[in-house]
């Protein structure tokens, strides 16, 4: 019997996560030198000086293994959202969280309901446990389908997720959207709502998933030290849930899932308020920016409250801006042939961006082309 015969069939027919590419895989392929990067939503400021201080102390004792209860991170971050610490669960990133939701609570057959396009790795993690990814089409305006949704979970589900801000379209949803669309499922569906964007959020009524949590235990809030914080490299995120969900999680994970250099690095940047305050004016104005540049460029863009923008080109601008030393997403994968992802850069790494587009512009004029 061979190896492919053997393996489990919802492993086999799994397609791995794309990654965005690497600078340096992007110069090697290409010959060329200088490129940026704007296509996994990154902090273009860097790691908070305080979490680099942090890291450089304890990498002193990483002959001992961490602390698996992430006590001081744990302790510091309940004070700051105003929660008991067994109400937090710690991961190798936001990823890891999705993960052990998916083995704590996913069997084969099990109906896992998601907006689509949406973060890439909810079927994943579904399908890892052979479980059915259901995708629910978003709105044109690129927005959660509510009632969509909803048809789907009175059909039969286990798991719902939600992504706000969604994760590729930048686009969220208010309180009263979240409150209406919980109160029509049954209250025995496992919610995810994944925050990976949190702290970027700019619109006023944006749920308060914390007090959700205190209401229905069945759900669970997903953030992470990847975006803001400027840790992606290390790997930590969050969930806040209900006790009871948090403890089953518990049993799922290994005992030392968050490495030491992790845990001191989320710990110091948790209270450089300096720093977050930096990347989410800078990220605003980016925004801000960008979204000028682009209509001016007659592209569509759609409001963001997270660190990118969904831009919609029309066909070939990654390719185009790859070849020029930019490096974005592509969505094809998504079904979003004409459209791209942008992570909001540095205000240098932005102009040299639009530069790109507008060159790409000027070609396709000189060819009579233009935007396909
Ligand atoms: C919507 C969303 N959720 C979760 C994650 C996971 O982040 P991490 O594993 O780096 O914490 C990401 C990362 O890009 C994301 O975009």
């Amino acid at each position: 019997m061979s190896l492919e015969d053997r393996v489990n069939p919802h492993i086999r027919n799994l397609r791995p996560y794309e990654p965005g590419k690497p600078i340096e895989e992007v110069e090697r392929e290409l010959g060329i030198s200088g490129s940026i990067k704007l296509a996994s939503n990154e902090n273009p400021l860097g790691p908070s000086p305080r979490a680099l201080e942090a890291v450089s102390a304890a990498a002193k004792t990483v002959n001992r293994y961490p602390d698996g209860a992430c006590f001081a991170l744990r302790a510091r971050l309940a004070e700051k959202l105003q929660i008991p610490g067994d109400h937090l669960i710690f991961g190798s990133g936001g990823d890891e969280i999705l993960e052990l939701l998916a083995k704590t609570f996913l069997a084969s057959g099990d109906r896992v309901i998601m907006p689509w396009p949406s973060f890439a790795m909810y079927p994943l993690v579904a399908q890892g446990m052979g479980a059915d990814p259901i995708r629910v089409p978003l709105t044109a305006e690129m927005q959660h389908d509510f009632a969509a949704l909803t048809r789907e979970v009175a059909v039969g589900a286990k798991m719902v997720f939600l992504c706000n801000p969604n994760n590729p379209t930048g686009t969220s949803f208010g309180a009263g959207e979240l409150a209406d669309f919980v109160s029509g499922i049954p209250e025995d569906v496992i919610l995810v709502i994944d925050e990976a964007y949190y702290e970027f959020v700019a619109r006023e009524d944006f749920p308060d998933t914390v007090a959700l949590i205190a209401d229905r235990p069945g759900t669970l809030a997903l953030r992470t030290f990847s975006k803001i914080y400027g840790l992606a490299g290390l790997r930590v995120g969050y969930g806040i849930s209900s006790p009871e969900l948090v403890g089953f999680l518990d049993r799922a994970r290994h005992p030392f899932n968050v490495n030491s250099l992790a845990e001191a690095a989320a710990l110091a940047a948790l209270d450089d308020d300096e720093h977050a305050t930096r990347t989410h004016s800078m990220n605003r104005s980016g925004i801000d920016y960008l979204t000028g540049e682009f209509e001016a460029l007659g592209y569509r863009v759609w409001p963001s409250d997270a660190n990118f923008l969904l831009v919609e080109t029309g066909s070939g601008y990654y390719d185009e801006l790859l070849r020029r030393g930019v490096i974005v997403r592509p969505l094809a994968g998504f079904g979003l042939e004409n459209h791209i992802r942008i992570s909001v850069g540095s205000p240098e790494e932005n102009e040299i961006l639009v530069k790109a587009l507008q060159e790409i512009e000027q070609a396709g004029q000189q060819h009579g082309g233009g935007r396909q």
